[in-house]
């Protein structure tokens, strides 16, 4: 009865220029590990289900992407969207079509653009998940202990009341918080980050749709008849363009009140930035990340980032502190502590190439 969705359709616009509207960051070996991130996250997930039950939801302009990185994946596994509407249709999508095939399942609902390190401890904490929403008429949702406050997350701020010892009711949810209310929440200590990974049975997520978000819920129940038909795309694809567009985060998770959370420890990281793959890489003893490896040069270089795939040689003199990233046609030099600005460089580039 176990189930996972994998959420796919996502631009990454942070990491350009290896991440693109083109090429997103989850079809990206950004660490240099020899899988892209949705490999990885598709390969976590076949020790959790059966391979049949995993489903992927993602824009049509990804399906290529899709199929060539996880050629294992069957065409009925892979749902597509003619529009990006953010997370909650994608949910919506994914669960209502799997609660048509089977309406006991259990459904994990995961990023496709994350980083976990230890793998044991993250199937633990999914498979317990996976019981507990099986026993409950409850959302689950997987916290991580937070560092700083960073606006870019859910905050979830949970109480005593527990669920099977580990599970604790969540008193609020606030997606992305400003920077002041971000700094209250790490102070007062008893919130964690949301990890955007999500567990329900089918019948509980139906039922939050269909009290919290009730014209979508209309949507994807009007659609029952055509699941796993002949004209479910076509007739998916036009239903898409009447959904709000609005996350799962903002659409069910701060409104419903059955939520609980597990504080799970399982080295995770969103990998956000170029700072947190910087980070996370292995570094040389004068703090230089290269990733690939092969054909760089230092001289006097120190605590800088190297990311060009490819034959190019790159040669670095009395560099300090830099991102050097190429990608795409397209080279990046910016120092480490202002890649915040990039985002501000893709809007640009777009205004005068009309690319991204
Ligand atoms: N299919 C589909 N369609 N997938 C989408 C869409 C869409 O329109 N938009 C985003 N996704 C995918 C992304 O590719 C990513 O894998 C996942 O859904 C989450 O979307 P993000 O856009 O990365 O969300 P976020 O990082 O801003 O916030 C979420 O994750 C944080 C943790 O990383 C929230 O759940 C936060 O509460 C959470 O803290
Ligand atoms: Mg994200």
């Amino acid at each position: 009865n176990y189930y996972a969705i994998i959420m796919a359709g996502g631009i990454g616009s942070r990491f350009w220029p290896i991440s693109r509207t083109s090429h997103p960051k989850q079809f990206i070996d950004i660490l240099g590990t020899g899988k892209t991130l949705i490999q990885n996250t598709y390969d976590r997930f076949l020790k959790i289900c059966p391979a049949e039950n995993i489903f992927i939801v993602t824009n049509e302009s990804y399906l290529d992407l899709v199929k060539t990185q996880l050629p294992g994946i069957a065409d009925e596994q892979v749902l597509t969207e003619p529009v990006m509407r953010n997370t909650a249709p994608c949910v919506a999508y994914g669960c209502y079509k799997i609660e048509s095939l089977n309406p006991d399942a259990i459904i994990v609902v995961a990023p496709s653009d994350h980083l976990i390190l230890d793998e044991n401890a993250f199937v633990e904490s999914i498979n317990k998940s996976m019981k507990t929403a099986e026993e409950n008429n409850c959302l689950i949702t997987l916290g991580i202990k937070p560092s700083r406050p960073d606006t870019g997350y859910g905050y979830i701020q949970y109480t005593d009341q527990r669920l099977n010892n580990d599970f604790h009711k969540v008193k609020t949810f606030t997606e992305k918080p400003t920077l002041d209310i971000a700094k209250t929440f790490i102070q007062s200590g008893d919130f964690l980050w949301n990890a955007g990974i999500f567990v329900w049975s089918a019948k509980a997520i139906v039922e939050s749709f269909g009290k919290h978000l009730p014209d979508m819920h209309d949507i994807f129940a009007d659609a029952r008849t055509v699941y796993n038909g002949e004209n479910e795309r076509s007739y998916v694809g036009t239903a898409y363009q009447r959904c709000v567009n609005i996350s799962i985060d903002y659409g069910i998770m701060e409104k419903a009140e059955n939520v609980y959370v597990l504080p799970s420890e399982f080295g995770w990281s969103d990998l956000g930035t170029w700072a947190s793959v910087y980070q996370l890489s292995e570094k040389d003893y004068v703090g230089n990340a290269v990733i690939p490896a092969e054909k760089v040069i230092m001289y006097d270089s120190s605590n800088c980032m190297v990311n060009v795939p490819g034959e190019k040689l790159v040669v670095l003199q009395g560099l300090h502190d830099y991102i050097v990233v190429e990608s795409n046609n397209t080279l990046l030099i910016c120092p480490r502590d202002q890649e915040q600005n990039v985002k501000q460089v893709v809007a640009d580039v777009k205004q005068k190439f009309g690319t991204k």
